[in-house]
């Protein structure tokens, strides 16, 4: 089975069909870029775009970058305050004229790397981290995802976490990668002692530079870097599709 799967971030929209059942995008992936003050209808236009780049019709998944409880969007810490309280599975299913099934973007990427990735044949606590403009969690319990964790926002040295340790501090603080490896390890330490996962998967941008970082990071749980790098947000969209056809 296809489901077009479509990753909305903070820099771009972009999509790809993919076959569900092996996890293999199925054509090429195809992106715009997010409109700059990405508010909720001028997102809905760009994806709507992108989805008739592709002639699509038929069901499509969508990872959005917030906590996203039954197709409402409930947060916005990197995204146009606008967002709250939004239906956005009602608004982007009436701008695609498909029917679009929304949830967390990290969520849907620990989907597909629990399936096809780094998580494959993983049971115990597996919590994945992608670490961007935001910091998102996927947490999972011998395979089953426990949504909207927002571990990211735990709060550090009076901050929160994110504003710390993502890859967007890293740039705007122009660190270098020990120091921010520095920064990033006391977050997953404390991630660690409060949830004393089996498996830490670091996903998200900074994970192809995984050799810049990983040697410094010190930690008791096993850490390894995302497999699928940026095509988890994109299969692990269409994955979740499938599960709320089911
Ligand atoms: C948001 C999360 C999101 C993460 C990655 C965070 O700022 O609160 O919901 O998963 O960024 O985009």
């Amino acid at each position: 089975m296809e489901i077009l799967g479509i990753d909305i971030g903070g820099t771009g929209i972009k999509g790809a069909p993919v076959n569900v059942e092996t996890g293999e995008m199925t054509g090429e992936r195809y992106r715009l870029p997010t409109p700059v003050e990405a508010r909720p209808e001028d997102v809905a236009s760009v994806m709507a775009e992108v989805v008739n780049q592709f002639a699509w019709q038929g069901p499509i998944g969508a990872g959005f970058p917030a906590v996203v409880q039954n197709g409402i969007v409930r947060t916005a810490a990197n995204i146009d305050q606008g967002w709250i309280g939004i239906n956005a599975q009602s608004l982007l299913s009436d701008a695609c004229h498909c029917p679009v099934f929304v949830a967390n973007d990290a969520d849907v990427a620990g989907l597909a790397e629990m399936a096809f990735g780094a998580g494959r044949g993983q049971n115990g606590v597996v919590l994945m981290i992608t670490i961007g403009t935001g910091i998102g969690t996927a947490l999972f319990s011998n395979g089953v995802l426990v949504p909207n964790t927002e571990l990211g926002h735990i709060e550090i040295r009076g901050k929160d976490a994110e504003r710390r340790s993502s890859d967007a501090a890293r740039q705007r603080k122009e660190l270098s990668w020990k120091d921010w490896a520095g920064r990033l390890n006391e977050h997953l330490e404390r991630l660690e002692n409060l949830f004393w996962p089996d498996l830490f998967i670091l996903g998200g941008g900074v994970s192809k530079s995984s050799e810049k970082f990983f040697p410094y990071l010190k930690l008791r749980t096993r850490f390894v870097t995302a497999e699928l790098l940026n095509q988890a947000g994109i299969v692990g969209a269409a994955m979740y599709a499938k599960t709320r056809l089911a």
